[in-house]
């Protein structure tokens, strides 16, 4: 059922987030630029999550943008900063799964996915799901973890994960037959804002919400990704938006 696809943690730890993956405005606005976005151009965005990236980019470009997000929460969010920032016309948030979307062929310019690829079960899939949407010459744009470096400690909690290196994450857009030709990576500021916003919005719900069901789940799992990052992630992990270029 739509909603309880994610859990309440996320919810609680990305209140304060406008973009809700290790990236930054001005890098954003890099990827537009990238994209050559502009009055004419349509987007999807698979994840729009609160909506930072579509507002910032359709704010800028004055692109047509087409968020499809799950989390009623997140849907919310979006579609409130979207009435403010005055961009309804623009800007289009859905709620639903983005697996179970379906596009008419050829129809957008660029099709994103920011730090969801889990949503079709890893990258290679996203972008086979993404390509058929994105007219020829358009672009097929994720964002993406990647090991800086190999091997993984025995006790990184990310070991489970599915990511590969920064050249195997491009070799996956090339076997689909998309050559990347841009690649926007996260800095350590990044990372820090992004993951302690985590810690400030989980401490400020933790104090505010002390008898709630939930809470010793979501102190229990701060705690664990804190303790994660601190000790490997930081150090090993990166995380770049990659654009795939569909040639024809
Ligand atoms: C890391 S956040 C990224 C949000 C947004 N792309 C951004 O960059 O700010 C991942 C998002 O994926 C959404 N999500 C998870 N499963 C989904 C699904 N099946 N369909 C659509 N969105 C989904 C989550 O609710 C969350 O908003």
């Amino acid at each position: 059922m739509i909603g309880s696809v994610i859990p309440r943690y996320f919810v609680v730890a990305e209140t304060m987030h406008e973009l809700q993956n290790p990236t930054s405005a001005e890098k954003l606005l890099l990827l537009g630029r990238r994209l050559g976005l502009g009055r004419d151009s349509r987007v999807l965005d698979i994840a729009s999550g609160r909506g930072g990236p579509a507002l910032l980019l359709a704010r800028e470009h004055g692109c047509a943008w087409h968020g499809i997000e799950v989390s009623p929460d997140f849907h919310a969010v979006a579609v409130e900063r979207a009435a403010e920032a005055g961009l309804e016309d623009r800007v289009k948030f859905e709620l639903g799964d983005g697996a179970a979307a379906t596009f008419e062929p050829e129809s957008y310019d660029a099709a994103v996915c920011l730090g969801a690829s889990f949503v079709y079960g890893g990258l290679a899939d996203t972008v086979d799901a993404l390509a058929p949407a994105v007219r020829p010459g358009g672009h097929v744009v994720v964002g993406e973890p990647y090991w800086r470096r190999l091997p993984l400690p025995d006790d990184d909690d990310n070991r489970k994960e599915a990511w590969t290196t920064l050249e195997g994450t491009v070799v996956v857009f090339e076997a689909s037959g998309l050559p990347v030709v841009s690649v926007i990576a996260s800095s350590d500021d990044d990372w820090d804002r992004y993951e302690t916003l985590h810690w400030q919005a989980v401490e400020q719900w933790l104090a505010a919400n002390p008898g709630d069901p939930d809470a010793e789940a979501i102190r229990s799992r701060h705690e664990q990704y804190k303790r994660n990052y601190l000790r490997h992630q930081r150090e090993r992990l990166g995380w770049a938006i990659f654009v795939g270029w569909k040639r024809s």
